[in-house]
């Protein structure tokens, strides 16, 4: 099976040449090529090039498509959702705009919780309904590999069915899914004055069982106030790494507790959020290969300062935007919005906000080898935008412009 793309305007490849990121200034180096092919044979990417060299190298028999209109780009790679859940928090959204905080909506029994109650009370099977029809929509907007945490059920038979419901999604959507068991993202109700028992059914039940059936590939933890402390934090991690998942953790959110120092020792492979990161954490994670993964989202939409990416890039930190899609921080999976906001927000270049949507998100679920970036031997997850240029995909913000959607090698169809 071959397709070819011709007469492309614009290929943004993000290429890398084998290496699993880009940080600093390269994160700048975008590999455009005007005027392009690309030749995608069994899912794979075979040959890149100009129109122009096609003809002339290699002769195939392959099905073509005109895209003199578009501008191609890599797949986006959405490193951070929560975008399993049930029920939803628009009530908490305009007490938001009244004023009050998420922390003091949490304090209230809102926040995690609220969905914890509804994602309880819902079934594997419509939880997989919900998230099927959100994972048809990011994709229309360009995304084709998501990250899926659990971390709404906080027992061991909600959190195990969201863990199997993502691993079954991860088989039945053309969307390429990584999970990541977030047991450890709010107290549960049950254990407020039990707090270590938590951690123990946590680490000595749930996990081995996870990970025994390969149901999650990460292990993440909300490191803040009033959820879990930088020791539990530890704890947690440390025994997620004896049983082979890789590591994640939510940091400097609200609060700078340590938990990025705490990322950069144990050899994270990604550390989110980071808006309240200090200089000193900063620092720490220079020279690292842990992803600094930045949810612009999350500030605009909870009205909270946000990630320095500036300081991260310039410190020679390799920076990944995600959504964050949750109900109660970013109800938005959109990562052309992501992209925007990080644009004009946190003085991201457009440039800088696609390689962290595409190269570095795959790095941040250990996937760069194969998605991330348009190069031979790499998956076919092409997205073709109808736009004159790439920096106007980020430019004109709020709309869709995606075309068209190629997963694996595939144009997919959407009703
Ligand atoms: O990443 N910070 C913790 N978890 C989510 C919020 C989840 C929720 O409010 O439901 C986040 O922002
Ligand atoms: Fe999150």
């Amino acid at each position: 099976m071959q397709l070819l793309l011709t007469n492309i305007r614009q290929l943004v490849t993000v290429r890398s040449s084998g290496k699993p990121f880009k940080a600093g200034k390269a994160m700048r180096d975008l590999g455009v090529i005007e005027n392009a092919s690309v030749l995608v044979e069994d899912g794979f990417i075979r040959w890149i090039g100009t129109a122009g060299d096609f003809s002339n190298t290699l002769n195939a028999d392959a099905d073509t498509l005109d895209c003199s209109t578009y501008v191609a780009l890599p797949g986006f790679v959405d490193s951070h959702t929560h975008a399993l859940f049930a029920g939803s928090r628009e009530l908490e959204f305009a007490w938001r705009s009244e004023g009050k905080t998420y922390q003091e909506i949490a304090a209230q029994g809102g926040g995690i919780l609220n969905s914890v109650q509804a994602t309880r009370a819902a079934t594997k099977k419509e939880l997989k309904k919900l998230a099927s029809r959100r994972l048809d929509s990011m994709m229309m907007h360009g995304t084709t590999t998501v990250e899926i945490k659990s971390g709404y059920g906080l027992s061991e038979d909600a959190e195990i069915k969201m863990v199997e419901a993502i691993s079954e999604l991860a088989n039945e959507h053309f969307m390429t899914i990584r999970s990541t068991f977030l047991g450890a993202h709010a107290m549960p109700p049950e254990f407020r004055t039990q707090r270590s028992e938590y951690i123990t059914l946590l680490c000595e039940r749930m996990m081995p069982h996870i990970a025994k059936r390969k149901l999650a590939q990460f292990c993440d933890v909300f490191c803040e106030e009033g959820y879990f402390t930088l020791d539990e934090s530890r704890r947690i991690l440390e025994e997620a790494r004896k049983h082979g998942l890789g590591l994640k953790l939510h940091s400097d959110e609200f609060t700078s507790l340590g938990g990025t120092q705490l990322a950069a020792e144990l050899g994270a492979i990604s550390v989110d959020h980071l808006e309240h990161v200090s200089d000193e954490a900063i620092r720490a994670l220079a020279g690292t290969k842990t992803i600094a993964v930045v949810l612009p989202g999350v500030s605009f939409f909870l009205r909270n300062p946000y990630a320095p990416a500036r300081k991260l890039i310039d410190a020679g930190i390799p920076v990944s935007i995600a959504s964050d899609f949750n109900p109660g921080s970013c109800m938005s999976s959109s990562m052309p919005l992501m992209m925007t906001i990080a644009c004009t927000q946190m003085s991201m270049t457009p440039e800088e906000a696609i390689t962290a949507s595409t190269l570095n998100g795959a790095a941040a679920i250990g996937l760069s080898d194969q998605y991330g970036s348009i190069e031979v031997g790499k998956r076919a997850d092409i997205v073709l935008f109808d736009v004159p240029n790439y920096r106007y995909l980020l430019y004109h913000f709020g709309t869709n412009h995606a075309a068209k959607i190629i997963k694996h090698g595939t144009i997919l169809e959407f009703s």
